[in-house]
């Protein structure tokens, strides 16, 4: 009795005196929480706040995506099951692909994974060590960097520019970031928060010296179909060999909105294919087979509904930047892919105070641009992959209280 008591004291005291936490790995201690949660975390739960911070819409999952989850549970699909994926999954995701891009591909490139972040974990502990540098653009999804530091590897940021409210990426710069050495460079178009789309010609040259030096590229190509300018954005797709140092990561979530599933895949050449299912085993061992069967109703019969999301989301990026143009102090490039709107505020130079402001004077949630590095200070980020209706009752609010900031 005593020696319990004594056992609970004492673990009480290591918690509060913050013991345990120094006997962690520094690493994983000094990582700071997502700037994205920062907001969040602020405003969740309030009363008729409308959360435009993360990236997903207010669709729930289509019927007849979860009616084929649910026929599976109740076959009993609840047993351990095979680590790359079922087999049927697995072709689908080649059949899809070969329908989007015109070529053929094989099952034996798709491995399932737990959301695209999964994914990109997947490929980040298969390709990068200790040390590694990986040049990741920015403003970036901060799910780059903070698993990189993580893992002790060295992200590597390399901005681009907005000028005249328009986003680039300087190759040159890039390629130079790497200095020989780099091990791989993450490449998302469309992208994650600014909208940028990289033209076939620049994703030719970013392959062309992955070719020539031998540096891996991690292709987070995840909005592809949110592209307002055709069905699919310029992609590694059309232009890749089975040779090439090439990784792509995606995921069910934004296409289907199942951003609550954790399915994603990715594909790789398959000669990985061994290493991949067992990074799998020793992380998760797998993508429940029930929700795979979702997963492959999404992929032969979700063309109807993401065509649908893809036209709300352009209709709303068009009225989202009707509103922001008519105010002083706002500049932004309306996004060419993804369902973003990263807007600069001129005279704001703390955007995760601002963006807690938003909240507690206009309870609207955005993401403040810190969270994407700091390439993104300056900005906001919106969603406005959302109902049209609540989507205009933020944007009045917004509007307002942009048109009264005093910063
Ligand atoms: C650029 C980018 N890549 C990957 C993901 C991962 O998606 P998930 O883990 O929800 O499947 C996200 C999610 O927001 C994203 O924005």
């Amino acid at each position: 009795m005593m020696s319990r008591l004594f056992f609970l004291c004492y673990s009480q005291y290591m918690i509060y005196s913050g013991k345990l936490l120094k006997a962690i790995k520094t690493s994983q201690r000094r990582e700071p929480a997502s700037g994205i949660m920062t907001a969040i975390t602020h405003g969740f739960g309030r009363k008729g706040l409308i959360p435009l911070w993360a990236g997903e819409g207010h669709l729930p999952t289509p019927q007849f995506i979860c009616d084929a989850t649910a026929a599976s549970l109740q076959r009993g699909e609840t047993f351990y099951t095979w680590q790359k994926g079922i087999p049927e999954l697995r072709q689908a995701l080649a059949d899809y692909h070969a329908r989007l891009y015109d070529r053929p591909y094989s099952s034996k490139n798709f491995f399932v994974t737990g959301g695209g972040m999964q994914a990109m974990q997947t490929a980040m502990q298969m390709l990068i060590a200790k040390g590694d540098e990986v040049i990741v653009p920015t403003p970036a999804w901060p799910n780059y960097a903070g698993p990189l530091r993580m893992m002790e590897a060295k992200p590597l940021a390399v901005p681009l520019s907005f000028n005249d409210n328009h986003w680039t990426l300087d190759l040159d710069r890039l390629f130079a970031a790497t200095g020989n050495s780099a091990r791989a460079i993450c490449i998302n178009s469309p992208s994650n928060p600014v909208g940028w789309v990289a033209s076939l010609d620049e994703l030719q040259a970013i392959l062309d010296f992955s070719r020539k030096t031998g540096i891996w590229i991690i292709a987070d190509e995840v909005y592809s179909r949110f592209y307002h300018e055709g069905s699919h954005a310029p992609s590694f797709q059309q232009i890749y060999h089975h040779d090439d140092r090439l990784i792509f990561v995606n995921t069910f979530s934004k296409n289907w909105a199942m951003t609550g599933w954790r399915t994603g895949w990715i594909q790789a050449p398959a000669e990985l294919g061994d290493v991949i299912e067992n990074i799998i085993q020793y992380n998760t061992s797998g993508t429940a087979a029930f929700m795979q069967r979702g997963c492959i109703a999404a992929l032969e019969h979700g063309e109807e509904f993401l065509r649908s999301q893809v036209a709300s989301a352009r209709a709303n990026r068009d009225y989202v930047a009707e509103c922001l143009s008519t105010i002083d102090n706002v500049q932004f490039e309306t996004p060419r892919g993804a369902f973003y709107h990263f807007f600069k505020l001129e005279g704001m130079d703390d955007s995760t105070a601002t963006a807690l402001e938003i909240i507690d004077k206009a309870n609207v949630g955005l993401a403040p641009g810190a969270a994407f590095g700091e390439a993104g200070e300056g900005f906001l980020r919106l969603c406005f992959l959302r109902d049209r209706s609540q989507l205009e009752t933020a944007m009045e609010r917004l509007v307002n209280w942009l048109q009264d900031a005093h910063l």
